[in-house]
């Protein structure tokens, strides 16, 4: 008989929490910085594959993978293998100032993953956060210009650039102060709840018009536009992918004005919407991509990529301590064979089949508004009654508890939905046993209302 963590599917041994579980959350509570906004009292102790184990000795099947972090999972032997080698060698040694050899191979071959004939140049950073802060800089660099444009429900990260780029939710602004000026927010094409009834390929034909109509006529000329940032699918947003004409578009418009078309994959890159980035799939060539998430399996790193004739900054005009740790490097470079030899052809099959498991929700519950999203990147809009479209916020935080309460492990994204962004290792029974989980959680929270 496999260990809990060896074997496939949860078990729950205590009432959740348990024992141990309450100690780590009454300590937690009186130490820990009270703007942490933890779901559901789920205390780690243990990962592997996509089954977590808690301090009780309960375990669980992981759809949240860290948020989209553990793209192979949970502690795969090879990421450790890697990390142990690597941190018995040499641990830190700081990019900024000094050379090693994992920092041109791996960026290499992230550049190799990227579309467009032109060479690309790459700068390692911490986070996704950072990533989008060395974006900005590099936009207004390399163009001398200092406007952004950010699309509404997009989120970019929490430091004060990237925040001022995020139109998420005022909470994550609210009380911080002025941000950064010369950002003008537009909507972003979300076909299910679409003004104009456009379906999910034509949604966003407006914006565009709005945004080449109104806000390069009578707010920013082209001229000062440094760059356009899209989330190619908006992640914390409710995982609403953009329809491929859209990003087309905009790339059109960014090469016609000299704006730099920066896109944020840092939620939805490193393979799990079955290609290396979500934005492949509309064929378009960013002039500048930010990764991090998936990239080093939950290692923190994040990268920001750009064309050669873009990431021309002199030496000296942006740098970092950590970012590129070589220990991380050791762990992404591991994270990329992986994906590249399985888990990006997983990730496509295994989201063609949920998508094919899911694809009667919209008509078997009257509280499942809208699956969308690609591979295992996938989106479940929870409303009241699909009639009326009523988004029911309180519904699906009550299906993500009750999910828990199951032992399968989901997060919500945006203001009523629920996200699904498993491991990309996760076989048909895992798939199968998280289906079924969510169809029982809509039977229960649907008699509620
Ligand atoms: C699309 C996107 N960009 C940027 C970030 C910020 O990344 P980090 O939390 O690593 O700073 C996130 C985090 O959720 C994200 O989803």
């Amino acid at each position: 008989m496999p260990t809990t963590l060896e074997a496939k599917t949860p078990r729950l041994v205590t009432a959740l929490p348990g024992p141990n579980a309450k100690r780590v959350l009454e300590q937690d509570a009186k130490f820990m910085s009270p703007s942490y906004t933890r779901d559901y009292p789920l205390v780690a102790k243990r990962g592997l594959g996509a089954i977590v184990e808690d301090v009780d000795g309960n375990s669980f099947l992981d759809f949240a993978a860290g948020i989209a972090v553990c793209s192979t999972g949970h502690c795969h032997p090879k990421v450790v293998a890697a990390i142990q080698k690597q941190a018995a060698e040499l641990i830190h040694m700081s990019g900024t100032d000094f050379y090693y050899e994992s920092m041109p191979q791996l960026a290499e071959r992230l550049v190799r993953t990227m579309p467009g004939a032109e060479s690309k140049k790459v700068f390692f950073t911490n986070s996704g956060t950072e990533a989008i802060e060395g974006a900005i800089k590099l936009a207004r660099y390399a163009t001398r210009r200092d406007k952004m444009i950010a699309f509404y429900g997009c989120f970019h990260g929490r430091t004060m650039g990237a925040l001022s780029l995020t139109a998420s939710k005022s909470t994550q602004r609210k009380g911080f102060g002025a941000l950064l000026g010369g950002i003008e927010h537009i909507p972003y094409p979300y076909a299910y709840r679409c003004a104009h009834g456009h379906t999910a390929e034509t949604c966003g034909a407006e914006i565009l018009e709005q945004l080449e109509g109104q806000i390069f006529k009578r707010l920013f000329d082209p001229e000062d536009v440094a760059g356009i940032i899209i989330e190619p699918i908006q992640g914390e947003g409710g995982y609403v992918p953009a329809p491929k004409f859209f990003l087309q578009e905009l790339q059109r418009i960014c090469r016609q004005h000299g704006i730099m078309f920066i896109v944020d994959e840092v939620q939805s890159g490193m393979g799990r919407t079955g290609k290396w980035w979500a934005s492949e799939h509309a064929g378009i060539e960013p002039d500048i991509l930010c990764s991090a998430k998936g990239i080093a399996s939950g290692m923190p790193l994040g990268a920001i990529m750009a064309r050669e004739s873009v990431m021309l900054w002199k030496p000296g005009s942006h740098g970092t301590t950590f970012g590129g740790n070589p220990v991380c490097l050791a762990a992404a470079l591991a994270t990329m064979d992986l994906i590249e030899s399985e888990y990006k052809e997983n990730a496509r099959r295994m989201g063609e089949y949920l998508f094919g498991r899911l694809a009667d929700w919209t008509k078997n519950f009257n509280i499942v508004g809208d699956v969308r999203g690609r591979g295992l990147m996938i989106g479940i809009e929870i409303v009241r009654d699909q009639r009326t479209k009523e988004k029911a916020a309180d519904l699906r935080n009550a299906i993500v508890d009750l999910a828990f309460h199951k032992g399968l492990l989901v997060l919500g994204a945006g203001e009523n939905t629920i996200r699904l962004s498993p491991p990309l290792l996760i076989d048909q029974e895992q798939a199968d046993f998280a289906a079924r989980t969510l169809e029982e959680c809509f039977r229960e929270a649907g008699k509620k209302i």
